[in-house]
Protein backbone atom coordinates (compact mmCIF):
# COMPACT_ATOMS: atom_id res chain seq x y z
CA UNK A 1 0.00 0.00 0.00
CA UNK A 2 2.86 2.24 1.00
CA UNK A 3 4.60 1.26 -2.26
CA UNK A 4 1.75 2.41 -4.13
CA UNK A 5 1.04 5.57 -2.45
CA UNK A 6 4.91 6.60 -2.64
CA UNK A 7 4.37 5.67 -6.29
CA UNK A 8 1.58 7.68 -7.00
CA UNK A 9 2.65 10.97 -5.40
CA UNK A 10 5.85 10.50 -7.14
CA UNK A 11 4.26 10.45 -10.42
CA UNK A 12 1.67 13.64 -9.27
CA UNK A 13 5.42 15.51 -8.41
CA UNK A 14 6.81 14.15 -11.90
CA UNK A 15 3.43 15.49 -13.73
CA UNK A 16 3.66 19.11 -11.77
CA UNK A 17 6.98 19.35 -12.57
CA UNK A 18 6.32 18.27 -16.16
CA UNK A 19 3.28 20.19 -16.97
CA UNK A 20 5.25 23.46 -15.42
CA UNK A 21 7.93 22.55 -17.84
CA UNK A 22 5.55 22.86 -20.56
CA UNK A 23 4.46 25.76 -19.69
CA UNK A 24 7.08 27.42 -19.04
CA UNK A 25 8.14 26.86 -22.77
CA UNK A 26 4.98 28.10 -24.30
CA UNK A 27 4.81 31.18 -22.69
CA UNK A 28 6.30 34.48 -23.81
CA UNK A 29 8.92 35.46 -21.36
CA UNK A 30 8.45 38.75 -19.61
CA UNK A 31 11.86 39.92 -19.24
CA UNK A 32 11.70 39.88 -23.11
CA UNK A 33 7.94 41.41 -23.14
CA UNK A 34 9.09 43.92 -21.42
CA UNK A 35 12.73 44.61 -22.91
CA UNK A 36 13.37 48.36 -23.69
CA UNK A 37 10.60 49.13 -21.03
CA UNK A 38 12.20 48.43 -17.38
CA UNK A 39 13.54 45.71 -15.86
CA UNK A 40 10.99 42.95 -14.63
CA UNK A 41 12.30 40.88 -10.95
CA UNK A 42 11.16 39.00 -8.35
CA UNK A 43 12.12 38.76 -4.58
CA UNK A 44 13.71 34.96 -4.01
CA UNK A 45 13.68 32.86 -1.19
CA UNK A 46 16.07 30.73 -0.03
CA UNK A 47 14.61 27.46 -1.83
CA UNK A 48 14.74 28.97 -5.18
CA UNK A 49 18.14 30.37 -5.48
CA UNK A 50 19.67 27.19 -4.10
CA UNK A 51 17.95 25.44 -7.01
CA UNK A 52 16.04 23.51 -4.28
CA UNK A 53 12.34 24.23 -6.04
CA UNK A 54 13.08 23.59 -9.64
CA UNK A 55 9.80 24.09 -11.34
CA UNK A 56 10.44 27.59 -9.44
CA UNK A 57 14.27 28.12 -10.98
CA UNK A 58 12.61 27.82 -14.37
CA UNK A 59 10.01 30.40 -14.04
CA UNK A 60 12.64 32.76 -12.64
CA UNK A 61 15.38 32.05 -15.55
CA UNK A 62 12.81 32.30 -18.12
CA UNK A 63 10.67 35.67 -16.78
CA UNK A 64 13.07 37.68 -14.89
CA UNK A 65 16.22 39.52 -15.33
CA UNK A 66 16.75 40.86 -12.21
CA UNK A 67 16.16 39.67 -8.37
CA UNK A 68 15.84 41.01 -4.81
CA UNK A 69 16.81 38.49 -1.45
CA UNK A 70 12.96 38.65 0.34
CA UNK A 71 15.39 37.88 3.37
CA UNK A 72 18.69 36.70 3.49
CA UNK A 73 20.51 39.88 3.13
CA UNK A 74 18.68 41.47 6.32
CA UNK A 75 20.52 42.56 9.44
CA UNK A 76 19.13 39.38 11.29
CA UNK A 77 20.01 37.28 8.98
CA UNK A 78 23.45 37.93 8.11
CA UNK A 79 24.64 39.42 11.35
CA UNK A 80 22.92 38.14 14.09
CA UNK A 81 25.45 38.65 16.57
CA UNK A 82 28.07 41.70 17.42
CA UNK A 83 31.09 40.05 15.14
CA UNK A 84 29.36 37.52 13.52
CA UNK A 85 28.29 37.75 9.79
CA UNK A 86 26.52 34.91 8.32
CA UNK A 87 27.12 35.16 4.43
CA UNK A 88 26.24 31.76 3.43
CA UNK A 89 23.27 32.01 2.21
CA UNK A 90 23.82 35.70 0.99
CA UNK A 91 26.59 34.43 -1.17
CA UNK A 92 24.48 32.02 -2.80
CA UNK A 93 21.86 34.56 -3.51
CA UNK A 94 24.35 36.88 -5.23
CA UNK A 95 25.97 33.78 -7.05
CA UNK A 96 22.52 32.94 -8.29
CA UNK A 97 22.08 36.45 -9.58
CA UNK A 98 25.90 36.09 -11.26
CA UNK A 99 25.33 32.82 -12.96
CA UNK A 100 22.37 33.81 -14.97
CA UNK A 101 23.77 37.34 -15.96
CA UNK A 102 20.82 39.35 -13.88
CA UNK A 103 20.58 42.44 -11.54
CA UNK A 104 20.80 41.67 -8.33
CA UNK A 105 19.21 44.19 -5.73
CA UNK A 106 20.14 44.03 -2.36
CA UNK A 107 17.59 44.96 0.49
CA UNK A 108 17.87 45.92 2.92
CA UNK A 109 20.38 47.82 4.93
CA UNK A 110 18.96 49.79 7.49
CA UNK A 111 15.45 49.17 8.69
CA UNK A 112 13.28 49.12 12.49
CA UNK A 113 12.32 44.89 11.81
CA UNK A 114 14.83 42.38 11.25
CA UNK A 115 17.46 44.14 13.44
CA UNK A 116 18.59 42.18 16.24
CA UNK A 117 18.04 44.31 20.07
CA UNK A 118 21.97 44.00 20.44
CA UNK A 119 22.51 46.60 17.65
CA UNK A 120 21.02 49.37 19.93
CA UNK A 121 22.02 48.28 23.60
CA UNK A 122 25.40 47.83 25.49
CA UNK A 123 27.06 44.52 27.09
CA UNK A 124 25.09 45.42 30.15
CA UNK A 125 21.64 45.93 28.61
CA UNK A 126 21.64 49.67 28.62
CA UNK A 127 20.90 51.97 25.35
CA UNK A 128 24.46 52.68 23.20
CA UNK A 129 24.96 56.22 22.57
CA UNK A 130 25.00 58.23 18.93
CA UNK A 131 28.27 57.52 17.97
CA UNK A 132 28.12 53.65 18.82
CA UNK A 133 25.12 53.42 16.92
CA UNK A 134 26.69 55.23 14.41
CA UNK A 135 29.88 53.25 14.50
CA UNK A 136 27.64 50.07 14.09
CA UNK A 137 25.80 51.18 11.24
CA UNK A 138 28.76 52.18 9.13
CA UNK A 139 30.42 48.81 10.30
CA UNK A 140 27.62 46.55 9.13
CA UNK A 141 26.91 48.88 5.76
CA UNK A 142 30.66 48.68 4.77
CA UNK A 143 31.22 45.08 5.40
CA UNK A 144 27.80 43.97 3.59
CA UNK A 145 27.77 46.07 0.70
CA UNK A 146 31.84 46.23 0.68
CA UNK A 147 31.26 42.21 -0.07
CA UNK A 148 29.17 42.40 -2.63
CA UNK A 149 30.83 45.41 -4.46
CA UNK A 150 30.24 45.33 -8.17
CA UNK A 151 27.74 42.26 -8.27
CA UNK A 152 25.03 43.71 -5.85
CA UNK A 153 23.73 46.62 -8.42
CA UNK A 154 22.04 48.72 -6.21
CA UNK A 155 20.51 48.85 -2.56
CA UNK A 156 17.59 49.69 -0.60
CA UNK A 157 19.49 51.51 1.90
CA UNK A 158 17.04 52.72 4.24
CA UNK A 159 13.65 50.80 4.43
CA UNK A 160 10.20 51.71 5.87
CA UNK A 161 11.38 54.72 7.64
CA UNK A 162 8.26 57.27 7.36
CA UNK A 163 4.62 56.94 9.08
CA UNK A 164 1.35 57.24 7.31
CA UNK A 165 1.16 61.30 8.28
CA UNK A 166 4.72 61.69 6.36
CA UNK A 167 6.40 62.27 9.59
CA UNK A 168 9.60 59.59 10.06
CA UNK A 169 8.75 56.74 11.98
CA UNK A 170 9.63 56.53 16.07
CA UNK A 171 12.42 54.05 15.70
CA UNK A 172 15.27 53.12 17.36
CA UNK A 173 17.73 54.09 14.98
CA UNK A 174 15.96 57.47 14.98
CA UNK A 175 15.51 57.80 18.48
CA UNK A 176 19.32 57.24 19.18
CA UNK A 177 21.19 58.60 16.09
CA UNK A 178 18.21 61.63 15.23
CA UNK A 179 17.07 62.57 11.97
CA UNK A 180 20.11 62.31 10.02
CA UNK A 181 20.59 58.66 10.87
CA UNK A 182 19.19 58.27 6.97
CA UNK A 183 21.31 60.76 5.06
CA UNK A 184 24.30 58.57 7.25
CA UNK A 185 23.13 55.28 6.06
CA UNK A 186 23.12 56.55 2.46
CA UNK A 187 26.57 58.34 3.09
CA UNK A 188 27.92 54.79 4.17
CA UNK A 189 26.58 52.72 1.50
CA UNK A 190 28.30 55.48 -0.95
CA UNK A 191 31.80 55.06 1.09
CA UNK A 192 31.68 50.88 0.42
CA UNK A 193 30.52 51.12 -3.21
CA UNK A 194 30.75 54.39 -4.98
CA UNK A 195 29.48 52.82 -8.02
CA UNK A 196 25.61 51.23 -6.44
CA UNK A 197 22.74 52.84 -6.58
CA UNK A 198 21.50 53.71 -3.55
CA UNK A 199 17.28 53.42 -2.67
CA UNK A 200 15.05 54.97 0.03
CA UNK A 201 11.71 52.35 -0.33
CA UNK A 202 8.55 52.26 1.41
CA UNK A 203 4.98 50.89 0.99
CA UNK A 204 1.93 53.09 0.77
CA UNK A 205 3.80 56.36 -0.53
CA UNK A 206 0.40 56.32 -3.47
CA UNK A 207 -0.79 57.89 -0.34
CA UNK A 208 -0.61 61.82 -0.33
CA UNK A 209 0.64 62.57 3.41
CA UNK A 210 3.22 60.04 3.28
CA UNK A 211 4.76 60.45 -0.16
CA UNK A 212 4.37 64.74 0.82
CA UNK A 213 6.65 63.47 3.84
CA UNK A 214 8.81 60.92 1.49
CA UNK A 215 9.03 64.04 -1.21
CA UNK A 216 10.18 66.70 1.44
CA UNK A 217 12.86 64.39 2.89
CA UNK A 218 14.69 63.29 -0.57
CA UNK A 219 14.44 67.12 -0.96
CA UNK A 220 16.18 67.53 2.21
CA UNK A 221 18.69 64.81 1.60
CA UNK A 222 19.03 65.90 -1.76
CA UNK A 223 20.08 69.32 -1.12
CA UNK A 224 22.44 67.93 1.48
CA UNK A 225 24.43 66.51 -1.49
CA UNK A 226 23.20 62.60 -0.26
CA UNK A 227 23.94 59.98 -3.01
CA UNK A 228 20.42 58.93 -3.54
CA UNK A 229 19.19 57.56 -7.03
CA UNK A 230 16.01 56.24 -6.72
CA UNK A 231 12.80 55.76 -4.72
CA UNK A 232 11.15 52.19 -4.59
CA UNK A 233 7.27 52.47 -4.22
CA UNK A 234 6.70 48.88 -2.91
CA UNK A 235 3.35 47.99 -4.29
CA UNK A 236 2.09 45.80 -2.22
CA UNK A 237 -1.33 46.98 -3.27
CA UNK A 238 -5.42 45.29 -2.97
CA UNK A 239 -8.50 45.04 -6.08
CA UNK A 240 -8.87 48.68 -5.13
CA UNK A 241 -5.89 50.80 -3.80
CA UNK A 242 -3.87 52.98 -4.98
CA UNK A 243 -5.94 54.47 -7.83
CA UNK A 244 -4.57 54.22 -11.00
CA UNK A 245 -4.60 58.10 -10.37
CA UNK A 246 -2.68 58.07 -7.62
CA UNK A 247 0.00 55.63 -8.21
CA UNK A 248 0.45 58.18 -11.42
CA UNK A 249 0.83 61.41 -9.06
CA UNK A 250 3.11 59.28 -7.18
CA UNK A 251 5.76 58.39 -10.00
CA UNK A 252 5.34 61.93 -11.42
CA UNK A 253 6.51 63.21 -8.08
CA UNK A 254 9.40 61.29 -7.68
CA UNK A 255 10.94 61.24 -10.78
CA UNK A 256 10.27 65.08 -11.17
CA UNK A 257 12.92 64.77 -7.89
CA UNK A 258 15.36 63.82 -10.76
CA UNK A 259 14.95 60.07 -9.17
CA UNK A 260 14.63 56.55 -10.48
CA UNK A 261 11.12 55.14 -9.75
CA UNK A 262 10.98 51.50 -9.13
CA UNK A 263 8.33 49.22 -8.06
CA UNK A 264 10.46 46.84 -5.76
CA UNK A 265 7.80 44.33 -4.17
CA UNK A 266 4.77 43.84 -6.06
CA UNK A 267 2.08 41.95 -5.17
CA UNK A 268 -2.03 42.07 -5.49
CA UNK A 269 -3.74 41.20 -2.15
CA UNK A 270 -7.51 39.45 -3.31
CA UNK A 271 -8.00 38.53 0.80
CA UNK A 272 -10.87 40.31 2.76
CA UNK A 273 -8.97 42.51 5.15
CA UNK A 274 -9.84 42.81 8.90
CA UNK A 275 -9.91 46.29 8.78
CA UNK A 276 -8.21 49.67 6.60
CA UNK A 277 -4.85 49.09 6.67
CA UNK A 278 -3.57 49.18 3.61
CA UNK A 279 -0.15 48.94 4.27
CA UNK A 280 2.36 46.43 4.69
CA UNK A 281 2.70 47.41 7.96
CA UNK A 282 4.54 44.09 9.86
CA UNK A 283 3.18 45.31 13.49
CA UNK A 284 -0.72 44.50 11.86
CA UNK A 285 -1.76 41.11 13.01
CA UNK A 286 -4.46 39.27 13.47
CA UNK A 287 -5.68 35.95 14.47
CA UNK A 288 -6.77 33.70 12.06
CA UNK A 289 -10.04 33.91 10.70
CA UNK A 290 -11.44 31.62 8.99
CA UNK A 291 -14.10 34.01 7.14
CA UNK A 292 -11.44 35.90 6.13
CA UNK A 293 -9.99 33.11 4.18
CA UNK A 294 -12.55 32.44 1.47
CA UNK A 295 -10.42 30.89 -1.59
CA UNK A 296 -8.96 27.46 0.05
CA UNK A 297 -10.01 25.95 -3.11
CA UNK A 298 -8.93 28.23 -5.46
CA UNK A 299 -9.47 31.87 -6.87
CA UNK A 300 -13.28 32.14 -8.39
CA UNK A 301 -13.33 33.18 -11.96
CA UNK A 302 -14.98 36.36 -11.32
CA UNK A 303 -11.99 37.07 -8.55
CA UNK A 304 -9.27 36.10 -11.18
CA UNK A 305 -10.82 38.93 -13.58
CA UNK A 306 -10.53 41.10 -11.57
CA UNK A 307 -6.99 40.46 -10.63
CA UNK A 308 -6.28 40.30 -14.47
CA UNK A 309 -7.97 43.81 -14.65
CA UNK A 310 -6.06 45.29 -11.66
CA UNK A 311 -2.85 44.21 -13.07
CA UNK A 312 -3.30 45.28 -16.52
CA UNK A 313 -4.64 48.43 -15.31
CA UNK A 314 -1.36 48.96 -12.76
CA UNK A 315 0.75 48.10 -15.49
CA UNK A 316 -1.18 50.39 -17.77
CA UNK A 317 0.10 53.25 -15.47
CA UNK A 318 4.18 51.71 -15.24
CA UNK A 319 4.29 51.52 -18.81
CA UNK A 320 2.80 55.55 -19.76
CA UNK A 321 5.28 56.12 -17.24
CA UNK A 322 8.41 54.09 -18.64
CA UNK A 323 10.80 57.25 -19.03
CA UNK A 324 11.04 57.10 -14.91
CA UNK A 325 10.01 53.67 -13.97
CA UNK A 326 13.97 51.63 -14.45
CA UNK A 327 12.56 48.47 -12.49
CA UNK A 328 8.95 46.03 -11.49
CA UNK A 329 9.73 43.73 -8.96
CA UNK A 330 7.30 41.00 -7.40
CA UNK A 331 7.14 40.52 -4.14
CA UNK A 332 7.38 36.41 -4.72
CA UNK A 333 7.49 33.76 -7.70
CA UNK A 334 4.41 31.85 -7.69
CA UNK A 335 1.17 32.13 -5.45
CA UNK A 336 2.53 29.34 -3.18
CA UNK A 337 6.02 31.80 -1.78
CA UNK A 338 3.60 34.89 -0.77
CA UNK A 339 4.46 36.09 2.03
CA UNK A 340 0.55 37.14 1.81
CA UNK A 341 -0.28 33.50 3.09
CA UNK A 342 0.82 34.23 6.47
CA UNK A 343 0.07 38.54 6.98
CA UNK A 344 -1.13 39.99 8.23
CA UNK A 345 -3.45 36.44 9.58
CA UNK A 346 -1.39 33.41 9.92
CA UNK A 347 -2.69 30.02 7.65
CA UNK A 348 -4.64 31.77 4.99
CA UNK A 349 -4.32 30.99 0.75
CA UNK A 350 -4.01 33.76 -1.12
CA UNK A 351 -3.56 34.68 -4.58
CA UNK A 352 -1.60 37.91 -5.36
CA UNK A 353 1.18 37.16 -8.02
CA UNK A 354 0.88 36.16 -11.41
CA UNK A 355 1.99 32.38 -11.69
CA UNK A 356 -0.58 30.33 -9.37
CA UNK A 357 0.49 27.49 -6.96
CA UNK A 358 1.24 24.59 -9.83
CA UNK A 359 3.18 26.93 -11.09
CA UNK A 360 0.99 27.96 -14.25
CA UNK A 361 0.61 31.33 -15.49
CA UNK A 362 -2.93 32.80 -14.27
CA UNK A 363 -5.09 35.18 -16.43
CA UNK A 364 -3.20 38.61 -14.65
CA UNK A 365 0.08 36.96 -16.23
CA UNK A 366 -1.71 37.26 -19.68
CA UNK A 367 -2.95 40.96 -18.51
CA UNK A 368 0.20 42.27 -17.98
CA UNK A 369 1.95 40.68 -21.01
CA UNK A 370 -0.82 42.82 -23.08
CA UNK A 371 0.59 45.75 -21.27
CA UNK A 372 3.66 45.10 -22.49
CA UNK A 373 2.47 44.30 -26.07
CA UNK A 374 0.59 48.02 -26.06
CA UNK A 375 3.58 49.60 -24.56
CA UNK A 376 5.45 48.59 -27.87
CA UNK A 377 2.70 49.62 -30.12
CA UNK A 378 2.98 52.95 -29.08
CA UNK A 379 7.14 53.21 -28.91
CA UNK A 380 7.20 51.95 -32.52
CA UNK A 381 4.18 54.74 -33.42
CA UNK A 382 5.93 57.67 -31.92
CA UNK A 383 9.32 56.34 -33.32
O1 LIG B 1 5.96 32.99 10.40
C1 LIG B 1 5.79 32.45 9.11
C2 LIG B 1 4.91 31.23 9.12
O2 LIG B 1 3.65 31.54 9.63
C3 LIG B 1 4.82 30.67 7.72
O3 LIG B 1 4.03 29.53 7.67
C4 LIG B 1 6.19 30.35 7.16
C5 LIG B 1 6.11 30.03 5.70
O4 LIG B 1 7.34 29.86 5.11
O5 LIG B 1 7.12 31.39 7.34
C6 LIG B 1 7.07 32.12 8.50
O6 LIG B 1 8.26 32.78 8.87
C7 LIG B 1 8.54 34.09 8.41
C8 LIG B 1 9.68 34.10 7.45
O7 LIG B 1 10.09 35.40 7.07
C9 LIG B 1 9.41 33.19 6.24
O8 LIG B 1 10.29 33.17 5.30
C10 LIG B 1 8.74 35.01 9.54
O9 LIG B 1 7.70 34.94 10.49
C11 LIG B 1 8.90 36.37 9.05
O10 LIG B 1 9.25 37.32 10.02
C12 LIG B 1 9.75 36.53 7.85
O11 LIG B 1 8.91 37.33 7.11
C13 LIG B 1 9.45 38.19 6.12
C14 LIG B 1 9.21 39.64 6.52
O12 LIG B 1 9.56 40.50 5.48
C15 LIG B 1 10.04 40.02 7.73
O13 LIG B 1 11.40 39.97 7.44
C16 LIG B 1 8.74 37.87 4.82
O14 LIG B 1 9.10 36.56 4.38
C17 LIG B 1 9.10 38.90 3.76
O15 LIG B 1 8.30 38.71 2.63
C18 LIG B 1 8.82 40.30 4.30
O16 LIG B 1 9.24 41.23 3.36
C19 LIG B 1 8.95 42.61 3.64
C20 LIG B 1 10.07 43.44 3.09
O17 LIG B 1 11.30 42.99 3.61
C21 LIG B 1 9.86 44.92 3.36
N1 LIG B 1 8.56 45.37 2.90
C22 LIG B 1 7.42 44.58 3.35
C23 LIG B 1 7.64 43.10 3.00
C24 LIG B 1 6.47 42.29 3.39
O18 LIG B 1 6.37 42.32 4.79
Amino acid sequence: MRLIWSFRSRAAVAALALSAALTVCAQPALKDAFEGVFLIGAALNEAQFTGRDTNAVALIKTHFNSVTAENVLKWQRIHPEPGVYEFELADKFVEFGVQNGMVIIGHTLVWHHQTPRWVFRNEDGSQVDRDTLLARMREHIHTVVGRYKGRIKGWDVVNEALDEDGRLRQTPWLRIIGDDYIAKAFEFAHEADPEAELYYNDFSLENKPKRDGAVALIKRLKAQGIPITGVGLQGHYTLNWPSKKQLAETIRAFSELGLKVMITELDVDVLPRADAHRGADLMVRYQHDPKLNPYTAGLPDSVQRKLAKRYADIFDVLVRHSDAVTRVTFWGVTDRDSWLNYWPMPGRTNHPLLFDRHYQPKPAFYAVLTSAEKAKKSANKTR
